[in-house]
Parts: C-alpha cells; structure tokens; sequence
C-alpha cells in the first residue's frame, strides 16, 4: 500500500515517520490508522532484520497531531454498531502495534498533541516537546471518550492525572506533561531536533536486542507482586548474559572498546525518502 499520509525518511538505521496531513493538523483519519499500522509492521519486521534501531515520529507542519479526524468521526454516525466496533478494533490495534515495537520509538512534539494525538506519544518510549506544545485529553469536550488510547495514556500518567485530565478534556503544558510522565525532555523549539538527535544517538550506543528486551521487561513486571516477577527477572538477565550481545558488551567494557553494536548517525548516513 502507498503512504499517502505518511512520510517515511531513512537515515542509516533511523527511521523518520512524518505525519502529513498539515491541512488539518495531522489529524488522523480510517486511512492514516491503516498506513500506520502497516508502518508498524514493516517496521518490526526490518527490525528482526537489524535494519531499522530506532524511529522517530513527528508531525508535518505547525502541529505535532490534533488526534481523530473529527470530519471522519463525525461520519461514524451513519456505521451500524458493528462497523464503529469494527473502525475502533483497528485504531486500537494501531496504537498497541506502535506500543510493542522492538525498537525504540521517539516522539517529537510541536504545537500540539491532543486527544489521539496525546495517544500517539503515550506509544512512544521517549518523547521531546517544544516547550511551547500544548497537550490535552480533550475528548469530553467534544463529547467523546479518550477509551482507546487509555491503556497508554494510564500507564505513562497515572491514575490521579487521568483523572483530573481525562474528564476536564483541559489543555495543558509541556512542563505540566513532563511533570506527569507524558513527556521526557522539554526544550525551545529550534532545539527540538538537537534535544531528538541527541537521544537517537543514545539508543544506537545501546545494544539492539538488549534494548527490545529491556523493552519487553517493563510490561512484564509492572505491577506484578514480587513473587511473580522475580523468576521473569531472573530468567531476562540469565538470557541476557548467555547472549551474543550480552558476551560482546561485557568483553568490550573489560577489553576498554566500543562493542561491535555501537554506531553514529552519521556514520551510517544513507539517508532513503519512502515516502
Ligand atoms: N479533525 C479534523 N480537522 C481538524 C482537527 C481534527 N481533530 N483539528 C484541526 N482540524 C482542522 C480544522 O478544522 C481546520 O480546518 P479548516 O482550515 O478547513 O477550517 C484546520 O485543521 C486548522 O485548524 P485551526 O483550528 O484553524 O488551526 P489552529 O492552528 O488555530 O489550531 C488546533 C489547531 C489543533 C489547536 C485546533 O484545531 C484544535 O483544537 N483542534 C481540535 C483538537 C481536538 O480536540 N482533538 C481531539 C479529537 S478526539
């Protein structure tokens, strides 16, 4: 399927996603949800490849994503009950394939992220924000619900800020979405791609496989009691110590070199638009 909605740009092992529906704030429609959920599929399969470390989302335009198409939303009033199910299913879908990927997935705020779009960062493992980016579960305000990107958003702010924001619908600020776990950094926005730039080149310091499956290891103990999450831990690092990679980083700390993963943007620039 061509992207007509995306824009797809490779930078060596980097992956940058555009939203690009500018004209209306990169709000996403039945058909963006379709692209990006293919996105995430290719993705994870180039990532088993080694091909793809980490990606990138951001926005085209003076917004990050101004969520559900509402014009499309609107439209679902004509779907029998078993087409909105059906219409949600794949939004959900979209948002857990994003959620579960190998990789590391960085969100870059500007403008705005609001309803599905406050979702989308709440898939990411880390997210940027100009510090000007406005936030909101804005939802209730048009009479709606925030319900499928809840099991995100909750485990990234937590109960008592949903609860205040998911039925307030109120706009908030990049600081107050750092504060609450939203976001990760907050920088002047010319800084957004240094402050985005900088992380990329963390992640490609840190082993590929080690990183899915630290990546893994978080939803496998969150809220488990001890008990039960200590055969999972000790079986992960176990796993982790007999590895290939798990052998390379140990030898090359005590051997003072850079294990055979590690990598610079720039080194590896062969920069691909698919769009
Ligand atoms: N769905 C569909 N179209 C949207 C949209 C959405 N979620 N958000 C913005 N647009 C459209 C506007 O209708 C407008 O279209 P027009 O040029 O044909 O009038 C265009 O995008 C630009 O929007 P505008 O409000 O003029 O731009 P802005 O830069 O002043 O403000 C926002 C941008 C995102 C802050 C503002 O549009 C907004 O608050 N949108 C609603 C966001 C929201 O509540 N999303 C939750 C959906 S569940």
């Amino acid at each position: 399927m061509a992207d007509q909605h995306l824009t797809i740009r490779r930078e060596g092992a980097v992956e940058y996603l555009t939203l690009n529906r500018p004209e209306v704030r990169n709000a996403f429609n039945e058909h963006v949800i379709a692209e990006l959920a293919a996105w995430a599929a290719n993705v994870r399969e180039r990532a088993a490849r080694g091909a793809v470390r980490v990606c990138v989302i951001g926005g085209a335009g003076k917004m990050f994503c101004a969520g559900a198409d509402v014009t499309w939303m609107s439209k679902t009033v004509q779907y029998s009950e078993e087409e909105n199910l059906r219409d949600a299913a794949a939004m959900s879908a979209m948002f857990g394939a994003i959620d579960a990927l190998p990789l590391p997935v960085i969100g870059r705020i500007q403008g705005a992220a609001l309803g599905g779009g406050a979702g989308l960062a709440a898939v990411c493992d880390v997210v940027v924000a100009a510090e000007d980016a406005l936030f909101g579960f804005t939802e209730v305000k048009l009479g709606i619900l925030p319900a499928v990107i809840s099991p995100f958003a909750l485990a990234k702010i937590g109960r008592s800020a949903a609860r205040e924001l998911f039925l307030t619908g109120a706009r908030f600020s990049a600081a107050r979405a750092r504060e609450i776990g939203l976001v990760h950094a907050v920088v002047p926005p010319a800084e957004l791609d240094v402050a985005v730039a900088s992380y990329v080149q963390e992640f490609l310091t840190a082993a590929p496989e080690a990183v899915a499956a630290a990546k893994v290891l978080i939803p496998n103990v969150w809220g488990r009691p001890f008990s039960e999450a200590a055969p999972v831990t000790a079986a992960a690092i176990a796993q982790r110590r007999v590895s290939k990679e798990g052998q390379e980083g140990l030898r090359a700390f005590l051997e003072k070199r850079t294990p055979g993963w590690s990598a610079r943007v720039l080194d590896t620039k062969d920069t691909k638009n698919t769009t």
